[in-house]
């Protein structure tokens, strides 16, 4: 059995809207409806759990009956952190033992690709990541006299940024925020996502990388928002032929790609 964790806690500040960002719309859709419609329509998914922010689990649930979604069972508040949002959900799953997928719901650009090797990869694994090469250098800052200064460079080769799903037998990820919540230290320093969770409070249990995609980006600033959007557009095919979005044809050779003009 599967169970898809969509955590949609968040109040999204660095968007800076007066809503959460999982309920903007992109491509006349909230980023929430095209993330449980994925989750919805993936064969490998039995289950959903949305956790909302609270004070929007009605939105959710108009949402869900909107779009006729016959998987979400159950619709949650979210915690005051990304962590106590999990937490939260892996209790509502209970004794069960089962494999959860755990989603950011501002990450609506997922390929079914992605839950299908991630399920492949719990056959095997007990612990998955998705994660992608990162094409910046990572510069590890630290304090210096005046602002910031370079301490380390790793070697890009071996750097990957982190994405979701973050898949896990339910028995491994609950072991690990047992672990966590009872460390009166994790509060201080919290890992920023379920994989650095378990990489910490179960370190000899091996996490899988499945490849990510560029596309699954999350929609974190403004920014964001209007490059999600050309990505549906793209994805639907009505990119503009002249965007400078429309690559796929341009590197086909079939358009030219015109950059602010016509
Ligand atoms: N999330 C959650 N519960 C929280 C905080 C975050 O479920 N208490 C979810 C968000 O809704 C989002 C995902 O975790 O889908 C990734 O987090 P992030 O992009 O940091 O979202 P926000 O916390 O909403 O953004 P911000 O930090 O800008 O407020």
């Amino acid at each position: 059995r599967t169970v898809g964790v969509v955590l949609a806690g968040g109040v999204g500040q660095r968007v800076g809207l007066n809503t959460p960002k999982q309920l903007v719309k992109i491509a006349g859709k909230t980023i929430l409806e095209h993330t449980l419609a994925l989750f919805d329509g993936a064969p490998e998914v039995d289950e959903i759990i949305v956790m909302m922010t609270p004070g929007f689990t009605d939105e959710v649930e108009r949402i869900v009956a909107l779009n006729g979604f016959r998987k979400v069972g159950k619709i949650l508040e979210g915690g005051a952190s990304r962590p106590e949002t999990t937490w939260r959900a892996l209790k509502a799953l209970g004794a069960q033992e089962c494999d959860v997928l755990l989603h950011d719901a501002v990450r609506p650009l997922l390929e079914p690709r992605i839950i299908t090797e991630c399920v492949e990869a719990l056959k095997v694994y007990s612990a998955v990541d998705v994660a992608i090469p990162s094409s910046d250098t990572i510069v590890v800052a630290a304090p210096g006299p005046r602002g910031e200064i370079v301490r380390d460079i790793p070697e890009r080769s071996g750097l990957r940024r982190g994405q979701t799903p973050q898949c896990f037998r339910l028995s491994v990820i609950r072991e690990a925020y047992e672990r966590a919540f009872a460390d009166p230290d994790f509060d201080r320093r919290p890992p920023t996502d379920d994989c650095g969770v378990v990489l910490r409070y179960l370190p000899d249990v091996p996490i899988y990388i499945v490849p990510g995609s560029e596309h699954n980006m999350k929609v974190t600033h403004p920014v964001d928002v209007f490059i999600a959007d050309k990505l549906f557009q793209l994805a639907a095919g009505t990119a503009p032929e002249h965007s400078p979005f429309a690559y796929r044809e341009a590197m086909e050779g079939r358009t030219m790609v015109v950059f602010g003009g016509s």
